[in-house]
């Protein structure tokens, strides 16, 4: 893990930070040890929101890119090798030339075959292995243009997604299963949990009958790409964690494909705790539609909520299963 790693290169005195500058150390996930850096000199740069809050409660200045000049810059390596290479990018010009660039990952993130690109650049990074990962460092030079983030990319069907986003290729299998397998009725006020680039959200907006729709949604570039792919007013965006966010107003229906990893690990925790915070949004006459892998086992925490469980749809992949009659205390008005 990256706090080991960290701890014993630095202990070792092979890895030596400068005696100034800030360290912005980019896109580490909440739970991650970084209490062997300055803590007064770090910033965690992140764009996922529970990571960021995370963070921010244990005390660090959190930003979504970097806000001034660092000495150093820690890349915790995501498993998406687009989004891996931006990353870096855009740390090797925040340090600038000479400046010292760290770079952390797991074997199952790429950090291999990080290694191999670098080297390919003419670099020889010092390499601590430990824990399954690696910890590179050396002296940041510019990386190759097309490193750099592309920006927003068209998909099929006129959306745009960006790199590292969930199905940043083109519109998601057991999202179409869902969106396909909806009523057409499914009330005025609606609610995308984890809404991503917004495919769900645009084939729920096309139902004239829909007055409003909250996207929340943690990943703050697949956010920036709905707006994109939005251009609805009844369409808002919350940049925010599923499991806490509250509307102000109790609501007619959930639409939701749950996350079902936590980083690198399966986690059907996080589709129950979506799950659960479903059921506090809605009224008595509320509904849930969720998509599910098949082997996902969400029926019992459907069960714990709503009095009413079907499956609605489904192939030997996935299964769309409905919610209804909830039954967890609900505080707010009904519009
Ligand atoms: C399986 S994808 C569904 C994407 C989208 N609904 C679609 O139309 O395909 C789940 C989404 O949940 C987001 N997510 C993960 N954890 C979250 C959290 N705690 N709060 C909000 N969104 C989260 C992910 O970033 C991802 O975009």
């Amino acid at each position: 893990m990256l706090s080991e790693r960290l701890s014993l290169a630095l202990a070792g005195g092979d890895l030596t930070l400068p005696d100034g500058g800030m360290i912005a150390v980019f896109g580490p996930r909440a739970g991650t040890d970084l209490s062997s850096l300055p803590t007064e000199r770090v910033t965690v740069i992140t764009g996922f929101k529970p990571d960021h809050d995370a963070f921010a409660a244990a005390g660090y200045p959190c930003a979504r890119a970097p806000q001034e000049s660092c000495a150093v810059a820690l890349v915790c390596l995501p498993r998406a090798k687009a989004q891996g290479r931006a990353l870096l990018a855009q740390a090797a010009d925040l340090v600038g030339t000479g400046g010292l660039l760290i770079v952390d990952g797991q074997k199952t993130d790429g950090i291999e075959s990080m290694l191999r690109d670098l080297r390919a650049q003419g670099l020889s990074p010092m390499v601590l292995s430990k824990a399954h990962g690696k910890m590179l460092w050396f002296a940041a030079q510019p990386v190759p243009a097309d490193w750099h983030a592309r920006g927003p990319q068209p998909v099929e069907g006129g959306f745009v997604t960006a790199e590292g986003v969930f199905s940043a290729d083109g519109i998601d299998p057991a999202s179409r299963l869902l969106a396909n397998s909806l009523p057409e009725k499914l009330g005025a006020h609606l609610v995308d949990l984890g809404a991503g680039w917004g495919y769900l959200a645009a084939r729920i907006l096309a139902r004239d009958t829909v007055r409003t729709l909250d996207l929340v949604e943690a990943d703050h570039v697949a956010l920036d790409c709905a707006r994109a792919n939005l251009a609805d007013p009844r369409a808002r965006f919350h940049w925010a964690d599923a499991t806490t966010w509250r509307p102000d107003n109790l609501v007619d229906a959930v639409v939701m494909n749950p996350p079902f990893h936590t980083g690198r690990a399966a986690d059907p925790d996080l589709g129950r705790a979506f799950i659960a915070a479903a059921a506090a949004m809605l009224t008595a006459q509320g509904r849930l539609w969720l998509v599910a892998n098949r082997h996902l086992p969400y029926e019992t925490a459907l069960a714990q909520h709503f009095a009413e469980v079907s499956e609605l749809a489904g192939d030997n992949r996935f299964k769309i299963l409905a919610a209804a009659r909830p039954t967890a205390p609900r505080s707010r008005q009904r519009r």
